[in-house]
Protein backbone atom coordinates (compact mmCIF):
# COMPACT_ATOMS: atom_id res chain seq x y z
CA UNK A 1 0.00 0.00 0.00
CA UNK A 2 0.97 3.65 -0.38
CA UNK A 3 2.09 5.83 2.75
CA UNK A 4 3.49 8.78 3.80
CA UNK A 5 7.38 8.11 5.28
CA UNK A 6 10.07 10.05 7.04
CA UNK A 7 13.36 10.03 5.68
CA UNK A 8 14.87 12.10 8.58
CA UNK A 9 13.60 14.85 11.13
CA UNK A 10 13.13 18.06 9.48
CA UNK A 11 11.02 20.41 7.43
CA UNK A 12 7.88 18.84 5.18
CA UNK A 13 10.77 17.80 2.84
CA UNK A 14 11.63 14.82 4.63
CA UNK A 15 8.19 13.47 3.99
CA UNK A 16 7.63 10.60 0.97
CA UNK A 17 5.31 8.66 -0.69
CA UNK A 18 6.66 5.24 -0.60
CA UNK A 19 5.31 1.26 -0.81
CA UNK A 20 4.81 -0.25 2.53
CA UNK A 21 3.21 -3.50 3.68
CA UNK A 22 -0.57 -3.40 3.95
CA UNK A 23 -1.47 -4.45 7.91
CA UNK A 24 -3.45 -7.03 8.82
CA UNK A 25 -5.54 -6.78 11.62
CA UNK A 26 -4.89 -8.29 15.23
CA UNK A 27 -7.66 -10.38 16.80
CA UNK A 28 -8.85 -7.03 18.62
CA UNK A 29 -8.09 -4.47 15.55
CA UNK A 30 -10.13 -3.55 12.76
CA UNK A 31 -8.21 -2.83 9.45
CA UNK A 32 -9.70 0.77 7.97
CA UNK A 33 -9.58 1.47 4.26
CA UNK A 34 -8.60 5.07 5.02
CA UNK A 35 -10.56 7.31 3.07
CA UNK A 36 -8.95 10.52 4.44
CA UNK A 37 -7.01 11.77 7.58
CA UNK A 38 -6.09 15.51 8.84
CA UNK A 39 -3.32 17.36 10.23
CA UNK A 40 -2.59 18.59 13.17
CA UNK A 41 0.30 20.16 15.17
CA UNK A 42 1.71 16.72 16.62
CA UNK A 43 1.94 15.61 13.24
CA UNK A 44 4.27 18.66 12.61
CA UNK A 45 6.25 18.61 15.62
CA UNK A 46 7.23 14.80 15.48
CA UNK A 47 8.06 15.85 11.92
CA UNK A 48 10.66 18.41 12.90
CA UNK A 49 11.58 16.68 16.31
CA UNK A 50 11.75 20.24 17.91
CA UNK A 51 12.33 20.42 21.13
CA UNK A 52 14.97 18.03 20.43
CA UNK A 53 13.85 16.33 23.75
CA UNK A 54 11.30 14.77 22.03
CA UNK A 55 13.60 12.47 19.84
CA UNK A 56 14.41 10.72 23.21
CA UNK A 57 10.21 8.80 22.66
CA UNK A 58 9.72 9.77 19.01
CA UNK A 59 13.46 7.97 17.46
CA UNK A 60 16.88 9.21 17.66
CA UNK A 61 17.76 9.98 14.13
CA UNK A 62 14.83 9.48 12.78
CA UNK A 63 10.86 9.30 13.99
CA UNK A 64 9.99 5.79 14.22
CA UNK A 65 6.18 5.83 13.67
CA UNK A 66 4.61 6.91 10.00
CA UNK A 67 2.76 10.31 10.57
CA UNK A 68 -0.63 10.94 10.93
CA UNK A 69 -3.35 10.49 13.45
CA UNK A 70 -6.62 11.44 12.06
CA UNK A 71 -8.62 9.46 10.09
CA UNK A 72 -11.73 8.21 8.56
CA UNK A 73 -12.53 5.33 6.38
CA UNK A 74 -14.30 2.28 5.59
CA UNK A 75 -13.92 -1.06 7.61
CA UNK A 76 -12.75 -3.65 5.65
CA UNK A 77 -11.57 -6.56 8.11
CA UNK A 78 -12.07 -7.26 11.51
CA UNK A 79 -9.90 -9.36 13.91
CA UNK A 80 -12.03 -11.93 15.85
CA UNK A 81 -12.60 -10.21 19.07
CA UNK A 82 -13.91 -7.31 18.06
CA UNK A 83 -17.55 -7.02 18.39
CA UNK A 84 -18.71 -3.22 17.88
CA UNK A 85 -17.89 -2.91 14.08
CA UNK A 86 -18.23 -4.76 10.50
CA UNK A 87 -16.71 -4.66 7.32
CA UNK A 88 -18.31 -1.77 5.56
CA UNK A 89 -19.14 0.22 8.17
CA UNK A 90 -18.04 3.73 7.93
CA UNK A 91 -15.72 4.72 11.25
CA UNK A 92 -13.58 8.02 12.42
CA UNK A 93 -10.97 7.93 15.10
CA UNK A 94 -7.18 7.99 15.35
CA UNK A 95 -4.63 5.57 14.69
CA UNK A 96 -0.72 5.91 13.74
CA UNK A 97 -0.17 6.38 10.71
CA UNK A 98 -2.74 7.81 8.93
CA UNK A 99 -1.48 9.42 5.94
CA UNK A 100 -1.90 6.08 4.66
CA UNK A 101 -3.92 4.11 2.34
CA UNK A 102 -4.91 1.03 5.68
CA UNK A 103 -4.18 1.28 9.42
CA UNK A 104 -5.57 -0.54 11.92
CA UNK A 105 -6.67 0.24 15.29
CA UNK A 106 -8.57 -1.17 17.98
CA UNK A 107 -12.37 -0.37 18.41
CA UNK A 108 -12.24 1.66 21.54
CA UNK A 109 -10.00 4.48 19.35
CA UNK A 110 -12.77 4.34 16.93
CA UNK A 111 -16.67 5.49 16.56
CA UNK A 112 -19.40 5.55 13.59
CA UNK A 113 -19.26 8.89 11.50
CA UNK A 114 -22.06 10.49 11.54
CA UNK A 115 -24.34 9.60 8.25
CA UNK A 116 -24.33 13.73 7.61
CA UNK A 117 -20.80 14.02 7.58
CA UNK A 118 -18.42 13.65 5.07
CA UNK A 119 -15.50 11.65 5.10
CA UNK A 120 -13.19 14.37 5.08
CA UNK A 121 -15.04 16.28 8.11
CA UNK A 122 -14.96 13.24 10.09
CA UNK A 123 -10.96 12.86 9.88
CA UNK A 124 -11.24 16.80 10.64
CA UNK A 125 -12.38 16.05 14.03
CA UNK A 126 -10.27 13.43 16.36
CA UNK A 127 -7.73 15.46 17.83
CA UNK A 128 -8.98 18.71 17.74
CA UNK A 129 -12.39 17.89 18.72
CA UNK A 130 -11.02 16.01 21.58
CA UNK A 131 -8.66 19.00 22.59
CA UNK A 132 -11.71 21.56 22.48
CA UNK A 133 -13.89 19.06 24.28
CA UNK A 134 -11.63 18.46 26.73
CA UNK A 135 -10.51 21.70 27.36
CA UNK A 136 -13.65 23.07 28.25
CA UNK A 137 -15.41 20.57 29.94
CA UNK A 138 -12.81 18.71 32.07
CA UNK A 139 -10.28 21.51 32.34
CA UNK A 140 -11.98 24.74 32.32
CA UNK A 141 -15.20 23.11 33.62
CA UNK A 142 -17.40 25.17 31.94
CA UNK A 143 -20.95 25.73 33.06
CA UNK A 144 -23.45 27.37 31.14
CA UNK A 145 -24.01 31.50 31.15
CA UNK A 146 -19.98 31.35 31.61
CA UNK A 147 -18.09 34.04 29.06
CA UNK A 148 -14.83 32.47 27.75
CA UNK A 149 -12.89 33.71 25.73
CA UNK A 150 -11.36 31.67 22.46
CA UNK A 151 -7.68 32.95 21.52
CA UNK A 152 -6.64 31.59 18.59
CA UNK A 153 -10.45 31.14 17.22
CA UNK A 154 -9.67 30.16 13.55
CA UNK A 155 -7.75 27.60 13.98
CA UNK A 156 -7.92 23.52 13.74
CA UNK A 157 -8.52 23.53 17.49
CA UNK A 158 -9.83 26.85 17.55
CA UNK A 159 -12.75 26.48 14.94
CA UNK A 160 -14.27 23.27 17.13
CA UNK A 161 -13.20 25.08 20.68
CA UNK A 162 -15.80 28.21 19.33
CA UNK A 163 -18.58 25.65 18.28
CA UNK A 164 -18.26 23.64 21.25
CA UNK A 165 -18.18 26.21 23.73
CA UNK A 166 -21.43 28.01 21.96
CA UNK A 167 -23.14 23.70 22.48
CA UNK A 168 -22.20 24.10 26.18
CA UNK A 169 -24.03 27.30 26.97
CA UNK A 170 -21.05 30.09 26.94
CA UNK A 171 -21.10 33.64 25.84
CA UNK A 172 -17.68 33.17 23.13
CA UNK A 173 -15.61 35.78 22.48
CA UNK A 174 -13.34 34.38 19.66
CA UNK A 175 -9.96 36.11 18.88
CA UNK A 176 -8.52 35.96 15.15
CA UNK A 177 -6.72 38.12 12.65
CA UNK A 178 -8.94 40.74 10.17
CA UNK A 179 -9.28 37.63 7.31
CA UNK A 180 -10.81 35.27 9.82
CA UNK A 181 -13.63 37.45 11.31
CA UNK A 182 -16.04 36.89 9.38
CA UNK A 183 -15.86 32.72 9.23
CA UNK A 184 -15.10 32.96 12.91
CA UNK A 185 -18.21 34.67 13.87
CA UNK A 186 -19.96 32.39 11.20
CA UNK A 187 -19.19 29.30 13.46
CA UNK A 188 -21.51 31.41 16.56
CA UNK A 189 -18.97 32.84 18.49
CA UNK A 190 -20.65 36.25 20.42
CA UNK A 191 -17.82 38.63 19.86
CA UNK A 192 -15.10 38.67 17.75
CA UNK A 193 -11.53 40.32 18.19
CA UNK A 194 -9.08 40.93 15.34
CA UNK A 195 -6.05 40.67 17.03
CA UNK A 196 -4.13 43.24 14.71
CA UNK A 197 -6.60 45.86 15.67
CA UNK A 198 -6.79 45.18 19.20
CA UNK A 199 -5.22 43.52 22.62
CA UNK A 200 -8.08 41.66 24.33
CA UNK A 201 -5.64 41.55 27.39
CA UNK A 202 -5.49 45.07 27.89
CA UNK A 203 -9.82 45.56 27.97
CA UNK A 204 -11.37 46.03 31.04
CA UNK A 205 -13.28 42.46 30.23
CA UNK A 206 -12.84 39.93 32.38
CA UNK A 207 -13.48 36.21 31.31
CA UNK A 208 -14.73 32.88 33.35
CA UNK A 209 -12.01 30.75 31.45
CA UNK A 210 -9.61 31.76 28.76
CA UNK A 211 -8.26 28.90 26.10
CA UNK A 212 -5.64 29.69 25.29
CA UNK A 213 -3.40 28.16 22.27
CA UNK A 214 -1.91 30.15 20.44
CA UNK A 215 0.66 31.03 23.32
CA UNK A 216 1.07 34.50 22.59
CA UNK A 217 0.50 35.99 25.64
CA UNK A 218 1.55 35.40 28.91
CA UNK A 219 -0.15 34.21 31.89
CA UNK A 220 0.43 37.61 33.67
CA UNK A 221 -1.30 39.12 31.27
CA UNK A 222 -4.16 36.44 31.61
CA UNK A 223 -3.80 36.69 34.94
CA UNK A 224 -5.40 40.44 34.90
CA UNK A 225 -8.40 39.70 32.91
CA UNK A 226 -9.41 36.00 34.55
CA UNK A 227 -11.93 36.56 37.01
CA UNK A 228 -11.06 36.01 40.57
CA UNK A 229 -11.63 31.92 40.11
CA UNK A 230 -11.22 32.38 36.47
CA UNK A 231 -9.52 29.12 34.48
CA UNK A 232 -6.92 29.58 31.98
CA UNK A 233 -6.94 26.41 30.00
CA UNK A 234 -3.24 25.78 27.84
CA UNK A 235 -3.16 23.91 25.10
CA UNK A 236 -0.61 25.26 23.17
CA UNK A 237 2.57 27.40 22.26
CA UNK A 238 3.68 28.58 19.70
CA UNK A 239 5.34 26.80 16.79
CA UNK A 240 9.00 27.62 17.44
CA UNK A 241 8.82 28.18 21.16
CA UNK A 242 12.15 26.65 22.65
CA UNK A 243 12.44 24.19 25.21
CA UNK A 244 13.75 26.65 27.74
CA UNK A 245 10.96 29.36 26.56
CA UNK A 246 8.40 26.41 27.44
CA UNK A 247 9.48 25.43 30.79
CA UNK A 248 9.43 29.26 31.89
CA UNK A 249 6.19 29.34 30.22
CA UNK A 250 5.11 26.19 32.65
CA UNK A 251 6.87 27.15 35.84
CA UNK A 252 4.82 30.95 35.37
CA UNK A 253 1.06 28.85 35.02
CA UNK A 254 1.86 26.92 38.03
CA UNK A 255 3.33 29.62 40.38
CA UNK A 256 0.16 32.10 39.59
CA UNK A 257 -1.98 28.64 40.07
CA UNK A 258 -0.46 28.60 43.37
CA UNK A 259 -0.73 32.23 44.59
CA UNK A 260 -4.43 32.52 44.40
CA UNK A 261 -7.72 30.95 43.39
CA UNK A 262 -7.18 31.54 39.69
CA UNK A 263 -5.98 28.43 37.82
CA UNK A 264 -3.46 28.64 35.01
CA UNK A 265 -4.02 24.41 33.62
CA UNK A 266 -1.82 23.11 31.01
CA UNK A 267 -3.25 19.76 29.12
CA UNK A 268 -2.85 17.04 26.71
CA UNK A 269 -6.19 15.68 24.99
CA UNK A 270 -6.35 12.19 25.35
CA UNK A 271 -8.16 9.50 22.64
CA UNK A 272 -10.89 8.14 23.83
CA UNK A 273 -13.88 6.46 22.36
CA UNK A 274 -16.57 8.01 24.61
CA UNK A 275 -15.59 11.62 23.53
CA UNK A 276 -15.57 10.12 19.92
CA UNK A 277 -18.94 9.15 20.40
CA UNK A 278 -19.60 12.53 22.00
CA UNK A 279 -18.32 14.72 19.22
CA UNK A 280 -20.16 12.12 16.98
CA UNK A 281 -23.24 12.95 18.36
CA UNK A 282 -22.95 17.22 18.18
CA UNK A 283 -22.09 16.56 14.66
CA UNK A 284 -25.45 14.63 13.97
CA UNK A 285 -27.24 16.75 15.73
CA UNK A 286 -25.66 20.19 13.59
CA UNK A 287 -24.35 21.53 17.12
CA UNK A 288 -20.93 21.23 15.27
CA UNK A 289 -19.55 21.37 11.73
CA UNK A 290 -15.86 20.67 11.14
CA UNK A 291 -14.08 23.83 9.10
CA UNK A 292 -11.82 22.57 6.17
CA UNK A 293 -9.38 25.18 4.64
CA UNK A 294 -7.88 22.64 2.33
CA UNK A 295 -7.53 19.41 1.18
CA UNK A 296 -4.49 17.55 -0.65
CA UNK A 297 -4.26 14.03 -2.18
CA UNK A 298 -1.85 11.69 -0.16
CA UNK A 299 0.69 12.36 -2.63
CA UNK A 300 1.10 15.87 -1.62
CA UNK A 301 1.51 15.69 2.20
CA UNK A 302 4.09 17.11 1.93
CA UNK A 303 2.54 20.47 0.30
CA UNK A 304 -0.05 20.52 3.07
CA UNK A 305 2.55 20.40 5.81
CA UNK A 306 4.32 23.40 4.40
CA UNK A 307 0.65 25.12 4.25
CA UNK A 308 0.08 23.74 7.98
CA UNK A 309 3.50 24.98 9.20
CA UNK A 310 2.71 28.70 8.25
CA UNK A 311 1.20 28.39 11.38
CA UNK A 312 -1.69 30.21 9.46
CA UNK A 313 -3.97 27.52 8.14
CA UNK A 314 -7.48 28.71 8.53
CA UNK A 315 -8.98 25.14 10.60
CA UNK A 316 -8.32 22.47 9.10
CA UNK A 317 -6.27 20.88 6.40
CA UNK A 318 -7.41 17.48 5.37
CA UNK A 319 -5.29 14.72 2.98
CA UNK A 320 -7.70 12.59 0.64
CA UNK A 321 -6.65 9.38 0.08
N1 LIG B 1 -3.08 20.18 24.29
C1 LIG B 1 -3.38 19.36 23.30
O1 LIG B 1 -3.74 18.21 23.51
C2 LIG B 1 -3.31 19.89 21.90
C3 LIG B 1 -3.88 19.18 20.83
C4 LIG B 1 -3.82 19.75 19.55
C5 LIG B 1 -3.19 20.98 19.37
N2 LIG B 1 -2.61 21.59 20.44
C6 LIG B 1 -1.92 22.87 20.31
O2 LIG B 1 -2.86 23.87 19.98
C7 LIG B 1 -2.20 24.83 19.17
C8 LIG B 1 -3.04 25.10 17.94
O3 LIG B 1 -3.28 23.92 17.21
P1 LIG B 1 -4.14 24.03 15.90
O4 LIG B 1 -4.19 22.66 15.32
O5 LIG B 1 -5.41 24.75 16.13
O6 LIG B 1 -3.15 24.95 15.04
P2 LIG B 1 -3.42 25.68 13.71
O7 LIG B 1 -4.65 25.18 13.06
O8 LIG B 1 -2.14 25.62 12.94
O9 LIG B 1 -3.63 27.19 14.19
C9 LIG B 1 -3.45 28.15 13.23
C10 LIG B 1 -4.32 29.32 13.61
O10 LIG B 1 -3.70 30.07 14.66
C11 LIG B 1 -4.04 31.41 14.46
N3 LIG B 1 -3.07 32.33 15.03
C12 LIG B 1 -1.77 32.46 14.68
N4 LIG B 1 -1.20 33.46 15.40
C13 LIG B 1 -2.19 33.95 16.22
C14 LIG B 1 -2.24 34.99 17.19
N5 LIG B 1 -1.17 35.72 17.47
N6 LIG B 1 -3.40 35.21 17.86
C15 LIG B 1 -4.50 34.48 17.58
N7 LIG B 1 -4.53 33.49 16.64
C16 LIG B 1 -3.38 33.23 15.97
C17 LIG B 1 -4.06 31.55 12.95
O11 LIG B 1 -4.95 32.57 12.61
P3 LIG B 1 -4.51 33.82 11.71
O12 LIG B 1 -4.07 33.25 10.38
O13 LIG B 1 -5.75 34.61 11.67
O14 LIG B 1 -3.36 34.45 12.46
C18 LIG B 1 -4.53 30.21 12.42
O15 LIG B 1 -5.92 30.22 12.09
C19 LIG B 1 -0.81 24.32 18.87
O16 LIG B 1 0.10 24.96 19.73
C20 LIG B 1 -0.88 22.86 19.22
O17 LIG B 1 0.33 22.36 19.64
C21 LIG B 1 -2.67 21.08 21.69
Amino acid sequence: MKAIVYSAYGTADVLKMADVEKPAPADNEVLVKIRAASINAPDWRVMSGRPSVMRLMFGLRKPKIRPGIDMAGEVEAVGKNVTQFKPGDAVFGVCKGSFAEYACQTQARLAAKPENITFEQAAATPVCGFTALQGFRDYGHLQSGQRVLMNGASGGVGTFAVQIAKALGANVTAVCSTHNVDMVRSLGADRVIDYTQADFTKETQTYDIIFEHAGNHSATAYKRILNPSGISVMAGVPHNMSLLGLMKHMMTALALSRLGKQKFVPFIAKANQTDLVTLAEMMAAGKITPTIDKTYPLSETAEAMRYVDTGHARAKVVITV
